[in-house]
């Protein structure tokens, strides 16, 4: 028999499911060969889970309130001096909140955090970044691209969190970097950092911290390759923020994209580049996105997505050609593939269009992935485009979604999608026919209603 102080239970490590035996597979998440042991102390401290008295009347004295009764004290938000980060977050990061920032190993989101670090010291806030990952010379070394640092920002190199929280009494920081939750312990728990029982021990603490001692906390977690934050969807729930750090680590862009936000709305991105110092912000995204369009090409379309709330125009590229092999290749990057070919088989036998033998690629160009079906219509005249070799008319943009029947249907935002599209000089829009309807006046943008894809191709001049 075990004894009571070396428990242990088994934890999956892909989305925390807690079990007394092994398994081979997980019951929570199905995943195979996830379940690792992990000891626990008898007494683990499990934030939000409160001791149960057993009697109603245990004469804590704690007792429930009215809405009335609760003070209107207004959240203090900080800028961050982000612009793209504070949209993000809601107009600002709250004063006492714990936000997760995730990402693939490599994203930026140390370079992220330590810039925000610096404009927020920038004005005398106190800021401790805690790294447990880089030795103080490579944060200098990094630091060193950045710019000029306050000495309101202080850095510390340590993994174990009861020397950091003996730091963050001394300093008393505003705000409190830890990067990476994956590196950081607690010495009652015996588990591996990174483990399931560590990270949600650590966050435990964590939030504890920040909501007594009102610092906003950041955690960083990196994302395992399944696609969740190591340790942690179970850490997902803990934070009030939970923030995702994205984009192609070849691409020069990079989108943060909230997931969660106790503060705010979860619709809105920032967009990002990586330069040589650092992270900019890209008030442009459209322009950006846009950017070395070929004039005059085949299988160019223009089309506009939207991210949350905000519209981004993008350009959609086909190549269409005669399968050398007896079997059709099909690749998609960036879009979806099953939709692209169910795409292909609505235009195969609604518009008449021999594909069954040819090759095709889709790309979104500027590698960026994006599932919205307003992108269809854009998908199908690029492919049709390539297919006949006919270049469209370079000021047009087209969105709609488009169903199995051929019709073009409507999407959301229609209104927004056109107006980003007249911001950056377009003269021309194709978009459902029941929305060119009803939206008037949209200046220097003649709008081409269309039924369906037979209409489009109408409209664009391709027969
Ligand atoms: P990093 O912030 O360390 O990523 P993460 O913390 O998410 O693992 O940044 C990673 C990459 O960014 C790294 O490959 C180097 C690159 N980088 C730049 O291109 N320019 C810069 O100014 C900085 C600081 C980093
Ligand atoms: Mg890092």
């Amino acid at each position: 028999m075990a004894a009571k102080s070396t428990k242990s239970i088994f934890f999956c490590q892909s989305c925390g499911y807690e079990s007394a035996k092994w398994m081979g597979q997980c019951p929570g998440c199905h995943a195979w060969n996830t379940m690792v042991e992990e000891p626990v102390r008898a007494t683990a401290r499990k934030s939000g889970e409160r001791k149960r008295t057993g009697t109603v009347a245990a004469g804590s004295g704690r007792r429930a309130v009215s809405l009335k009764e609760i003070p209107a004290d207004e959240t203090v938000r900080y800028d961050t001096g982000i612009g793209e980060f504070n949209r993000v977050l809601g107009s600002g990061l709250v004063k006492g909140a714990l936000t997760l920032l995730g990402g693939d190993p490599g994203i930026g989101k140390s370079t992220l955090l330590l810039q925000v670090a610096r404009l927020m010291s920038a004005g005398g806030r106190r800021v401790l970044y805690v790294s447990g990952e880089e030795s103080l010379s490579q944060i200098r070394l990094r630091a060193s691209r950045i710019g000029e640092f306050s000495d309101a920002l202080m850095f510390l190199c340590e993994t174990d969190l009861d020397e950091i929280s003996g730091v963050i009494e001394d300093v008393k920081p505003a705000v409190l970097i830890i990067d990476s939750i994956q590196t950081m312990s607690v010495s009652e728990v015996s588990a591996a950092p990174g483990s399931v029982s560590q990270v949600r021990e650590v966050t435990g603490l964590l939030l504890k911290i920040a909501k007594s001692m009102e610092i906003s906390v950041f955690i960083v977690g990196h994302v395992t390759k399944e696609g969740t934050v190591a340790g942690p969807r179970v850490l997902e729930h803990m934070v009030d923020t939970v923030l995702y750090f994205e984009g192609d680590r070849h691409a020069a862009y990079r989108i943060l994209r909230a997931v969660k936000n106790r503060f705010g709305s979860t619709n809105e991105i920032g967009v990002f580049e990586m330069g040589e110092r650092g992270l900019h912000e890209v008030e442009n995204p459209s322009q950006f996105m846009l950017d070395g369009r070929p004039k005059g090409a085949s299988g160019s379309i223009v089309t506009c997505a939207v991210e949350g709330t905000r519209p981004i125009l993008m350009e959609v590229q086909a190549l269409v050609s005669r399968t050398a092999f007896g079997f059709p290749r099909r690749q998609a990057t960036g879009a979806d593939l099953n939709r692209v070919n169910l795409l292909m088989a609505v235009l195969e036998k609604r518009v008449g269009l021999a594909l069954a033998d040819c090759d095709a690629y889709v790309n979104l160009a500027g590698g960026v992935r994006m599932q919205e079906p307003a992108l269809d219509l854009g998908i199908c005249l690029a492919l049709v485009s390539s297919f006949r070799n006919f270049a469209v008319e370079e000021k047009e943009i087209v969105f709609g979604e488009v169903g199995l029947s051929g019709e073009v249907r409507a999407v959301t935002l229609a209104e927004q999608r056109i107006q980003e599209a007249a911001r950056l000089g377009f003269t021309s829009c194709i978009l459902p026919a029941a929305q060119a309807s009803r939206i008037r006046g949209i200046d220097g943008v003649r709008l081409i209603g269309v039924r369906d894809l037979g209409d489009a191709l109408k409209a664009m001049g391709i027969r």
